[in-house]
């Protein structure tokens, strides 16, 4: 099981700083909301007149593994709010010759005013907000990506309207990403059937949350039957950040590959999402993610949009 064997709890993250570290820490009401922000914020996109929101605000982003979408649209977000970024790669920090995480946070609290961080190890993750004094924003741990998600929920619902009470269908490996969407179900209230190889399920902590939750999730290893008429086929690397590419069994998934035969199933009207970075030809086809039912460069658009919405929740709550 992904990210498991945690000591740490999230109840441990004591009340203070407006920590984004997952869609199950938020309530749903706190989550819509988010999401009308970052769609007002894509309609008046214009840089604001006056010095911004943010003016005077730093983010420190700590960036333990590679990332394209999430370095750039942070970059973006927080400099479109009139705020600064400072980019921290471990090896060129203290931690990578073994400063604690905890000495880390503490550090970084007395020079900016959030912290992003992408790790393969969640428990870092909460180790950072449980002794940061400033707000943490989860970009990606080997359990989660909720800044991905609200990215596609906006997404999907600039396309088709609500998502709440919409079909949507997972095929692929079972991973962080996959995680997330199921944490999502829960919280915006949409079905999610998943269509994944036996020894690639989601996380089933994660799974029993979101069904304790109320999200109605299947999972399956019969593509054919998760993807029937759904709204909406998403799939993902098959190969993660925090995978071995030695280990992973990668020939498990060739069953789960989306083509114009998995699309044509789902249906004309169905959307086709991705995180991305994509493997094409792995899985997805060129046809499908340059198809016209593909929305993944809104996705990656929207990554921009959602994270100012969390950035100014994070750092200016009362105007929120
Ligand atoms: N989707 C996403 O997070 O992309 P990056 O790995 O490029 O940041
Ligand atoms: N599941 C992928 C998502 C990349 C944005 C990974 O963790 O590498």
């Amino acid at each position: 099981m992904r990210g498991a064997g945690s000591g740490l709890r999230l109840d441990r993250v004591v009340a203070g700083p407006r920590h984004f570290l997952g869609l199950d820490e938020l309530d749903a009401q706190t989550l819509r909301s988010l999401l009308d922000q970052a769609v007002a914020l894509k309609r008046d996109r214009k840089r604001p007149d006056g010095p911004g929101p943010l003016a005077g605000r730093e983010l420190a982003m700590i960036f333990e593994k590679e990332s394209t979408r999430t370095r750039v649209s942070f970059a973006v977000a927080m400099h479109r709010l009139g705020g600064e970024t400072i980019v921290l790669a471990p090896e060129e920090m203290q931690l990578g010759r073994g400063e604690t995480i905890e000495d880390t946070a503490r550090v970084l609290s007395r020079y900016v005013d959030a912290i992003m961080i992408r790790t393969d190890s969640h428990d870092k993750l909460l180790q950072l907000a449980e002794h940061a004094s400033v707000p943490v924003i989860n970009g990606l741990t080997d359990r989660t990506h909720p800044c991905q998600l609200m990215a596609d929920i906006m997404t999907f619902e600039e396309h088709r309207g609500a998502i709440a009470g919409r079909e949507v269908a997972w095929v692929g490996d079972g991973n962080n990403v996959a995680a997330t969407w199921l944490q999502a179900a829960a919280r915006f209230g949409f079905s999610l059937r998943m269509a994944c190889p036996a020894a690639l399920r989601p996380d089933p902590e994660i799974a029993a949350w979101a069904e304790a939750n109320g999200a109605r999730v299947s999972v399956t290893e019969d593509v054919e039957s998760a993807v029937q008429g759904a709204d909406c086929v998403v799939t993902d690397s098959w190969i993660s950040l925090s995978d071995d590419p030695h280990t992973k069994v990668v020939d498990l998934l060739r069953p789960y590959q989306v083509d114009e035969r998995i699309m044509a199933l789902a249906g004309a009207d169905a959307l086709f999402m991705h995180c991305l970075p994509a493997k094409r030809g792995q899985e997805v086809v060129d046809a499908v993610i340059d198809g016209r039912q593909s929305v993944v460069w809104d996705e990656a658009e929207n990554r921009v949009h959602a994270q100012q919405a969390i950035l100014l929740w994070c750092m200016a709550p009362p105007s929120v």
